[in-house]
């Protein structure tokens, strides 16, 4: 079967969630006990820019762990995965770490699909700039939610990318249940190249979730400010502080934002109290052991190719090879 033409340019694809659906899960969550809200909110449009502004911080090692990691090993890790394929990348964000990647994969199609609708436009389309030659097909969807991969070219490998440690924010009975989902969707034998934060020392682990600057804080925040301009909800962003700590035992820090005393707050017709303490649970972000990850990807039917580490042995990107045979489908194609 001969495959489409592949020429350069932007192709967007808007299957973002409704406020509807925001009001029910932020509803839902404060409502749980302990009250919690998934951290997917976090990314609005000034979210999204916090976010950069966090991986430029000297207490975030992560960031720039994985890019020293993705310079001195695309080469390697393009030889391994292959070139050509349809490329997905999910959490896209800023599309920054795929360009140390592009040049070495040289993918047919290259997929962000990212929540956050204006940033991801944004880089886009600043990636079109730099590399005017690849067809670039963004995708704004929730991808804890299935959502149609829209995919003309069934010729094409398809390679996944997802980078950041994201996979840190899912339980690891959720996150394996995310992998064998990637699975689907790279098909048997497709690669995904993941990226994975390391077990380390509390005090490293818990400066990079509380920097001097506040940054990290804001960004916390910053989801309150959200819900008051997106749910007509009325939180006090001075009654509510940020709280980070690492969690040893379940291998994971934990973002909170802490109620600073008795209160109530509204969310359109909805009313939730707040005692003095209080926290609602925004993040989790669990740290993996190499073979502890390689063992959860190996449960949801992916073989360890290969891990490349810094020399402080502080993050990990790993090459699985997707070895499950096809089944019902969850992204749909
Ligand atoms: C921690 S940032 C990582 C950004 C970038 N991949 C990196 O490694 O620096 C998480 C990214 O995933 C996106 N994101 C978070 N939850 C998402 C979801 N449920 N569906 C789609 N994108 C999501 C955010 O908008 C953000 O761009």
């Amino acid at each position: 079967m001969h495959g489409k033409d592949h020429s350069g340019g932007i192709r967007f694809h808007d299957y973002h969630p409704e406020p509807a659906d925001m009001r029910a899960e932020v509803v839902r969550g404060l409502s749980e006990m302990p009250k919690r809200i998934p951290p997917k909110f976090f990314y609005d449009q000034h979210g999204s820019r916090l976010f950069d502004a966090i991986t430029q911080l000297p207490e975030y090692y992560p960031t720039r762990t994985e890019i020293g990691i993705l310079k001195d090993h695309g080469e390697e890790m393009a030889e391994r995965v292959g070139r050509g394929a349809l490329l997905v990348e999910l959490g896209s964000g800023s599309s920054l770490k795929i360009r140390l990647l592009l040049e070495a994969l040289s993918p047919s199609v290259y997929m962000p699909v990212d929540i956050s609708k204006a940033h991801l436009l944004e880089s886009a389309e600043r990636l079109a700039r730099v590399f005017p030659d690849l067809e670039i097909q963004a995708v704004c969807a929730d991808y804890t939610s299935p959502f149609e991969l829209p995919i003309d070219d069934e010729s094409l490998d398809r390679t996944a990318f997802f980078p950041g440690s994201s996979v840190g924010n899912f339980q690891p009975s959720e996150a394996q249940e995310f992998l064998r989902r990637i699975g689907l969707v790279i098909g048997p034998g497709g690669r995904l190249l993941i990226g994975v934060d390391l077990l380390k020392d509390t005090g490293t682990l818990e400066a990079a979730y509380n920097d001097a600057q506040g940054v990290t804080a804001e960004f916390n925040l910053n989801l309150l400010r959200r819900l008051n301009r997106e749910l007509d909800a009325d939180f006090d962003l001075d009654a509510f502080r940020h709280h980070a700590f690492f969690d040893r035992e379940r291998g994971r820090i934990e973002m909170h934002l802490i109620s600073v005393r008795d209160q109530q707050v509204r969310i359109a017709d909805r009313v939730f109290g707040f005692d003095l303490g209080e926290s609602i649970h925004t993040e989790c972000s669990y740290k993996y052991g190499i073979d502890e990850f390689q063992s959860l990807a190996a449960g949801a039917g992916y073989l360890a190719e290969h891990v490349w580490t810094d020399d402080d042995g502080l993050f990990s990107v790993h090459c699985l090879r997707n070895s499950a045979r096809p089944t019902m489908t969850l992204f749909q194609r």
